[in-house]
């Protein structure tokens, strides 16, 4: 009876773990089946390994994208964007106005509105920053379509009215 239990204990622990691992493939692309032993499917993803088929595809290019017309964005929501960490995640890296436990790796954009940087450029560069620096860190959220056109306007909006 007492082992039993014991068992039954040992069970709990290995249950958290399954439905932890389920929980975290909730958010990103591509699906993966949950419970373990799933291989995950990331074919249609490129990645630097060397034996899974997303390692075949070729890195997108950087791409240095043009803003048309007005940028016409949504600062409130920029801000929300940017803090959210299943969209822009831009706190992640960045100290933005108001952020709860940003990164440190890129630079303090609290006051990004004051450095007098044109829409078309800071879209460009949220765009896509390698076009600038083939070797930056930050992730391209508009080649990688993280974010789409309106979204980017708003992230951008926001960071202009960071003042
Ligand atoms: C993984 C880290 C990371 C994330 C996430 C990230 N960035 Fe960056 N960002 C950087 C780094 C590092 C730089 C400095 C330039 C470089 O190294 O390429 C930078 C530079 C910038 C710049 C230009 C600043 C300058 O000095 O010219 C802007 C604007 C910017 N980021 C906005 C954003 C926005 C908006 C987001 C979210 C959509 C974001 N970043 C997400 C790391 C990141």
């Amino acid at each position: 009876m007492r082992s039993i239990f014991r068992k039954g204990l040992a069970v709990v622990p290995l249950l958290l773990v399954v439905a932890l691992a389920g929980c975290a493939t909730q958010s990103g692309k591509p699906t993966q089946a949950a419970g373990a032993g799933k291989a995950s499917d990331f074919s249609e993803w490129p990645c630097l390994s060397t034996t899974l088929p997303c390692g075949k595809i070729p890195n997108r290019k950087p791409v240095k994208q043009a803003l048309a017309g007005a940028l016409n964005g949504d600062a409130a929501r920029g801000k929300a964007l940017a803090n959210e960490r299943s969209k822009g995640n831009c706190v992640a890296c960045h100290q933005i106005q108001d952020a709860v436990q940003p990164g440190s790796k890129g630079p303090d954009l609290t006051t990004y509105g004051t450095w007098g940087r044109s829409d078309e450029e800071t879209y460009a560069l949220v765009y896509d920053m390698r076009w600038r620096n083939p070797d930056t860190v930050m992730p391209p959220a508009g080649i990688n379509q993280i974010l789409n056109d309106q979204e980017l306007r708003d992230v951008i909006a926001f960071l202009q009215s960071s003042k």
